[in-house]
């Protein structure tokens, strides 16, 4: 690890925009990860890549109230910033942003950011508005940190699509960095989340990614995507006591049902347990004959 001694914490958006004003940067390149805390091997593996590829990394830890629907768990959700800090230090950041809500929404603004056909399906559709403020913060935070590249894992593998297709269709400068999702020993997805299981849950919670490894196991064994959903739900019921918000296979990244012409196709899942809920998914590329 390139432990940072030196990593400063910036609080206000005009301190950070004048650290990392181009006149300042002098050539030097930034990797951006942003982040809502509570960080795991997941968001630190980000990290390390920025560290490897930019002279400067900036780190983003803000728990961002606009991505939450009424009645979700934004109080609930962990925070610890102080054990934040060590980790991100000791993953090579040079500067860690955490800034207030009020920092950071400071007007209530009446312009809205919307997603397209990508956010209808699977986590949009049962947390409408959750990528609308995905975008409205991660605007913010590109034109705050002017990165050359963003680093996002692939848990979050419908979120990326957004994000990709954002920045494509609107210029943003930034480049994205695709970042493999980070699994524990027996599969299961790192996630801020996973705290908030029961040790039983726990135990079960690893049979998601189970089920989605035997999902692509039949597909390449020449078992059309429409039984691959079935085969998958029917692993995790049998395997799991939690209740599945869903499971699909959609082409990847357009997210569109239509499999014809992809050329990487998604299934992803997410399980709601007790007292949270966990989304992984798994990629794979098309068998040309068989997209449907
Ligand atoms: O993936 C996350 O943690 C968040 O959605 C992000 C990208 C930091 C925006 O708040």
């Amino acid at each position: 690890m390139n432990a940072n001694a030196t990593m400063q914490i910036v609080r206000s958006v005009a301190e950070l925009q004048n650290i990392l004003n181009p006149r300042q940067r002098e050539g030097r390149t930034v990797g951006f990860v942003p982040t809502m805390g509570f960080l795991h091997e997941g968001h630190l593996a980000l990290a390390g890549q920025a560290r490897r590829e930019h002279d400067v990394v900036v780190m983003s830890i803000f728990v961002n109230p606009a991505q939450f629907g009424p009645g979700e768990d934004y109080e609930a959700y962990p925070r610890d910033e102080q054990r934040d800090a060590e980790l991100a230090a000791a993953a090579g950041v040079d500067y860690l942003f955490i800034p207030s809500v009020e920092e950071m929404y400071p007007h209530d603004s009446s312009i809205r950011i919307l997603p397209g056909t990508q956010a209808e399906q699977l986590c949009g559709a049962s947390r409408p508005g959750h990528f609308d403020g995905v975008l409205k913060v991660l605007l913010k935070l590109f034109n705050i940190v002017d990165p050359d590249e963003s680093y996002f894992g692939m848990k979050d593998a419908q979120q990326l699509a957004i994000i990709e297709t954002f920045v494509r269709d609107f210029n943003l400068r930034t480049a994205i960095n695709r970042v493999e999702t980070v699994r524990e020993e027996d599969g299961m997805a790192k996630s801020s989340r996973n705290v908030r299981l029961t040790e039983q849950e726990r135990k079960e919670a690893s049979a998601i990614n189970r089920a989605l490894a035997s999902g692509k196991k039949s597909y390449y064994e020449g078992v059309p995507l429409s039984e691959i959903e079935k085969i998958v739900s029917s692993a995790i019921e049998n395997h799991t006591s939690g209740t599945i918000d869903y499971v699909k296979a959609l082409a990847y990244p357009s997210l569109d049902e239509d499999f014809s012409d992809a050329d990487e196709v998604i299934i992803a899942a997410a399980v709601k347990f007790s007292s949270t809920r966990l989304i992984d998914n798994i990629i794979m590329s098309t068998i040309k004959d068989e997209r449907k």
